[in-house]
């Protein structure tokens, strides 16, 4: 695992967008896998920046999000549907047509699970996946306890993490989702390169463990220990609780 630390939010968005860049740039028909939540807002609005300045092109790539509340429509406001095209999609050029968001409307969820797998498999995989990370260490929404052989299935949020985005639905934790479909931790480590951004000390702890902490699947993060191209984009409080810096 490469751990990278930066100064602060900035400049670890910054960071993360120039390697996104360097990958579109040298393969313009990327598969690139998306994730939301409030991390990776300073990503996107970076790459339509460069978009708009600099003509990064995103015509060719496809892309592949991680996850989707059940039972939100594309247009509800909280839907990451939405989220996608308002943080990212609307603003460049990317084709509709190439853009997968789990379908949390689907009425065979199974079915769509396998359709999702089937898809990402007949793009030639995923080149690039963007993650988060929860505090409890979830990675998706693949809370702890989850198989680290999973595959795209439906699952039931914690409390915790219902919680923590209750957020965005008016502070009511009532009006969060209970379920939602995600890509499982299989489908994540089949990625040729994972790229983790965390921001803030509430994360230090999740951080620590999936650094240096045993791989357990009660951390689902931990996982990323095994992947041969992971790279972790940290500021400096989420780095806060590491024991081991090497700098050079
Ligand atoms: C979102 C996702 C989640 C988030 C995680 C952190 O697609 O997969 O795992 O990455 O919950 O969320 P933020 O960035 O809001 O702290």
């Amino acid at each position: 695992m490469l751990v990278i630390i930066k100064e602060d939010y900035d400049d670890m968005s910054k960071e993360a967008a120039k390697r996104v860049a360097s990958l579109i740039r040298k393969k313009p028909d990327a598969v690139i896998g998306f994730a939301t939540g409030g991390t990776p807002v300073g990503l996107y609005k970076e790459l339509i920046r460069m978009h708009r300045e600099e003509g990064l092109d995103f015509s060719k790539i496809t892309t592949f999000n991680l996850d989707e509340y059940v039972g939100l429509p594309p247009e509800h406001p909280q839907s990451y549907h939405y989220f996608m095209w308002e943080n990212l999609f609307k603003h460049v050029n990317v084709d509709p047509r190439n853009v997968h968001i789990p379908h949390g409307m689907a009425e065979d969820i199974d079915a769509f699970c396998e359709w999702y797998e089937a898809k990402i498999k007949e793009k030639g995989g995923i080149d690039l996946q963007i993650l988060g990370i929860g505090a409890n260490g979830h990675i998706a929404f693949n809370e702890p306890g989850s198989s680290l052989g999973s595959r795209t299935r439906i699952k039931t949020l914690t409390e915790k993490t219902r919680r923590d985005n209750a957020r965005f639905f008016d502070n009511d934790i009532e009006k969060v989702p209970k379920y939602a479909i995600t890509m499982g931790i299989g489908t994540i480590m089949e990625a040729r390169e994972l790229l983790l951004l965390a921001s803030g000390e509430n994360k230090a702890d999740a951080i620590k463990a999936t650094v240096e902490g045993p791989i357990t699947a009660m951390v689902p993060a931990t996982i990323m220990q095994m992947h041969r191209k992971a790279v972790l984009i940290i500021d400096k409080a989420a780095a806060s609780k590491l024991s081991q810096i090497f700098t050079g």
